[in-house]
């Protein structure tokens, strides 16, 4: 295994260690200024480091800042890659804002461990993977990732939003850390905007705490609340809405108005053999699917149902639905969105707790609708 440069104990930077351990806080008391340390927030990350099986973990106030965290861990002239099915914000803060700190991205499709390989160059540091990918769902292959990572001296970073650790936990596969857009499941009820770390390695946890308190983007005492409680029914959510997403992907399977559904349930999906083993009883409550007609008509579809609501969140007890080529991911350059798969037809769902059949009623009545308009 090649040492990570960025495991170097802060050679090239001033790491300070987890206050609970310091000097500082020992004369000082624990709590002397909210950014360094919270009771509320410290009580959500002990929760979210004993979930995912990490030694800490730091919640952030969006999972934009928590990713942005990671990247702060680079320097100019170093490299990234990361999955071509990645969520659109994330594109946008690799090409659109790290690009200025003097770091290069490539997307490979991390699917496809050879086309990952192919990407690492000599100043690669980080391997940053999203599975399922965001929005095509695609499976990536987590403990290879992490060898091919380890083996040539990358961190392997892994956003595990869709997954939840309900269904995946990467640190136990060898990631080095796991991010969630706490928005999402762990939140669960569309009330708070949060992010979260949770990391393997106590040198690699010093580092990034060194950057939150010195950046600033720490999760409030009433999100940190809320986000404890949202993960007090995380399982029984996930659950319940992985039930009624296999439900809808079957249901949509079947329709003529669809021409393609993606969702790691299926058998027919390109990871669904992986998505089975590395997730746990599950394939998550995400589903997208390909319409017959073109842009007008996802539109349409988007526009029309009741019960879904159009929004580009996720994650939450309420199901939403959006079009991703002009909302989630519209960041996405439209060359590298047509490359990459993320059609004008493509409609995104994330299921809810609301009942299957009211659900797949909501979506009939849209689809026929939109396509005799
Ligand atoms: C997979 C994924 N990662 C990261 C983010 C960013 O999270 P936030 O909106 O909390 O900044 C999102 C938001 O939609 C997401 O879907």
């Amino acid at each position: 295994m090649v040492q990570n440069s960025l495991l170097d104990g802060g050679k090239t930077h001033d790491a300070i260690p987890y206050p609970r351990d310091s000097r500082w806080q020992r004369e000082w008391g624990r709590y002397d200024y909210s950014r360094s340390g919270n009771p509320t927030r410290d009580g959500l990350q002990a929760t979210l480091a004993s979930l995912e099986g990490g030694v800490g973990a730091l919640a952030f106030s969006s999972g934009m800042a928590a990713t942005h965290a990671v990247t702060m861990l680079l320097s100019s002239g170093d490299h990234v890659v990361t999955s071509a099915d990645c969520y659109g914000g994330t594109y946008r803060l690799l090409h659109k804002v790290c690009d200025r700190a003097g770091l290069t991205v490539s997307l490979a499709p991390s699917h496809d461990l050879a086309a990952v390989e192919k990407a690492i160059r000599p100043n690669t540091k980080l391997l940053w993977i999203e599975t399922p990918g965001n929005p095509l769902l695609s499976i990536t292959d987590i403990a290879a990732c992490a060898k091919l990572a380890h083996d040539r001296g990358l961190l392997l970073g892994v956003d595990s939003t869709f997954a939840t650790p309900v269904l995946t936990r990467p640190l136990e596969l060898g990631a080095d850390i796991v991010m969630h857009s706490a928005t999402k499941y762990l939140g669960g009820h569309s009330d708070l905007l949060g992010g979260a770390l949770v990391v393997r390695d106590k040198a690699l946890y010093d580092r990034l705490y060194f950057i939150q308190n010195a950046t600033g983007a720490v999760m409030g005492p009433l999100e940190s609340f809320l986000c404890s409680r949202g993960l007090k029914t995380l399982e029984l959510r996930v659950r319940e809405q992985c039930r009624t997403a296999a439900q809808l992907a079957d249901y949509l399977a079947g329709q003529k108005q669809v021409r393609q559904v993606y969702y790691p349930g299926l058998s027919t999906h390109q990871g669904h053999e992986l998505a089975a083993r590395q997730m746990d009883g599950g394939f998550g409550a995400m589903i997208c699917f390909d319409v017959q007609g073109d842009f007008q008509v996802a539109k349409n579809v988007v526009q029309r149902t009741r019960l879904f609501h159009l929004a580009v969140s996720l994650g939450a007890v309420e199901s939403l639905i959006e079009q991703p080529a002009a909302m989630s991911h519209a960041s996405y350059d439209p060359a590298a969105r047509a490359a990459h798969g993320i059609t004008d037809t493509l409609v995104r769902l994330s299921v809810g707790l609301e009942a299957f059949e009211d659900l797949r009623d909501d979506l009939d009545q849209a689809l026929q609708a939109s396509a005799t308009e």
